[in-house]
């Protein structure tokens, strides 16, 4: 019963497919919702709004200029009561008047009354489908967030071929179902990281040498913004802290961009006391050119580089690390890879450390997967070859099952003021 009590403003416009449209009607009221129709004068010609009426146990609106109908239904009232509008089938007719705002019946009138989200389940010939007058129409509703539910190929009413058929009932009825399920999800869910704030680096640094050129690494930064996201979808605070890398900076994240070392120290530095988890997944250059030529270097026949240690920002945290964080390193190796990530797990002070060969070709620098080992205190854990985004929801679990972590949130919930 996912549509359980969700009200369903249908507007059925005039084409062959208005037929289906019963079905859609009888798909929402199984799934627990109701159904209120608005009917073009053209759709009646398709189909009686008696049907409809039958159907939905509704009345069925057709004219603006029915003093009847007016006072029993109403259409402003109709559009304020939706919890969402659906236009199936919506023809090309009604698409154009939809994109252009003329509000000359019932349906198109209820539609710019609507402020609800509002679905759009085309149905037309395939040539009408190509029009680019169409296609534009199409364009202005969805950049005005209007949700449309393509139309699927085959032999269309008219006799030939193409894309024009309206979407089935059910796939219809399922869209509504998804849509409502995420709110529904949205609005009840306590996510496990709710009150956390965490700040995750991701992405390589890049150490310069002279006006033109710098010393980097291959990582691409993917799985620093997988773990991003995943700690935002999980409800934290994200706080993501990257360098240089190809990506398009996360939607809904607080994002600092930094390229050198020192940058990162210097942003993490002023970033971590608030955090109760930090994750760093950066892989920081160990090394840098103390004083980088601000010219291009000429060529030579040889050229040295002196280069100086940066600072070891994981090492910073860990020593300074509180018993309300949670601290997550990752170690690239290329050998020995337990025996050095427990070495770095103890000498940088971490609950946790991410461990991977990096000279395995599916795995570490550059590419969408990985295999990593989870090492702690406790133990380690082998997983295998997974998708970034995966790899990220197994850390995350990971974390949220220790009893440090499980210790930082009952902190948290203490002090949080009370509502
Ligand atoms: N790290 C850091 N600052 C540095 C170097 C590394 O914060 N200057 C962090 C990385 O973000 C990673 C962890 O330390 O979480 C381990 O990095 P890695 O390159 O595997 O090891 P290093 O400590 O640099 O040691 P080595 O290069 O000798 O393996």
């Amino acid at each position: 019963m996912k549509l359980k009590n969700r009200k369903m403003l249908l507007g059925v416009s005039g084409g062959i497919a208005c037929y289906k449209s019963l079905e859609i009607v009888r798909g929402i009221r199984e799934a627990g919702g109701s159904v209120s129709v608005v009917m073009t004068r053209s759709a009646m010609e398709f189909v009686k709004p008696l049907v409809f009426q039958t159907l939905s146990e509704n009345p069925v609106a057709t004219s603006l200029f029915s003093l009847e109908e007016e006072s029993k239904i109403g259409h402003i009232k109709l559009s304020e009561n939706a919890d969402a509008m659906l236009v199936a089938p919506a023809t090309a007719n009604i698409i154009a008047k939809m994109a252009h705002g003329i509000a000359d019946d019932y349906l198109t009138t209820a539609y710019l009354a609507c402020s609800a989200p509002v679905f759009v389940a085309p149905a037309m010939n395939h040539h009408m489908w190509d029009h680019p007058a169409l296609q534009d129409n199409l364009a202005l509703l969805v950049k005005r967030n209007l949700h449309i539910i393509h139309p699927g190929s085959g032999y269309l009413a008219c006799g030939s071929y193409g894309t024009g058929r309206m979407a089935e009932p059910g796939e219809i009825v399922t869209v509504l179902e998804d849509y409502f399920d995420r709110i529904t999800t949205g609005e009840q869910a306590e996510k496990p990281l709710n009150n956390i704030r965490v700040l995750v680096t991701a992405g390589p640094t890049r150490e310069r040498i002279d006006a033109v050129r710098f010393l980097s690494n291959d990582s691409s930064g993917k799985m620093g913004y997988a773990l991003a996201e995943k700690c935002r979808q999980l409800g934290a605070d994200v706080i993501l802290i990257s360098g240089p890398t190809a990506l398009s900076p996360p939607v809904d994240i607080e994002t600092i961009q930094v390229k050198s070392a020192l940058e990162m120290y210097s942003a993490v530095m002023a970033n971590s006391e608030q955090a109760q988890v930090i994750i760093k997944a950066a892989a920081v250059s160990d090394f840098r050119v103390e004083t980088p030529n601000p010219q291009k270097t000429k060529k030579s026949e040889r050229m040295t580089l002196e280069l100086v240690k940066n600072p070891d920002i994981l090492k910073t945290l860990g020593d300074r690390k509180t018993s309300n964080q949670f601290l997550v390193g990752f170690a690239a190796e290329s050998q020995n890879v337990l025996y050095y990530a427990e070495q770095k797990l103890k000498e940088k002070n971490l609950d946790l450390i991410v461990a991977n060969n990096i000279l395995q070709k599916d795995a570490g620098f550059d590419v969408d997967t990985n295999r990593v080992l989870l090492i702690d205190g406790d133990g380690s854990i082998d997983l295998p070859l997974l998708s970034k985004e995966v790899v990220a929801g197994r850390i995350l679990d990971h974390i949220m099952a220790t009893d440090k972590f499980r210790s930082i949130m009952a902190t948290k919930l203490k002090n949080a003021p009370s509502a």
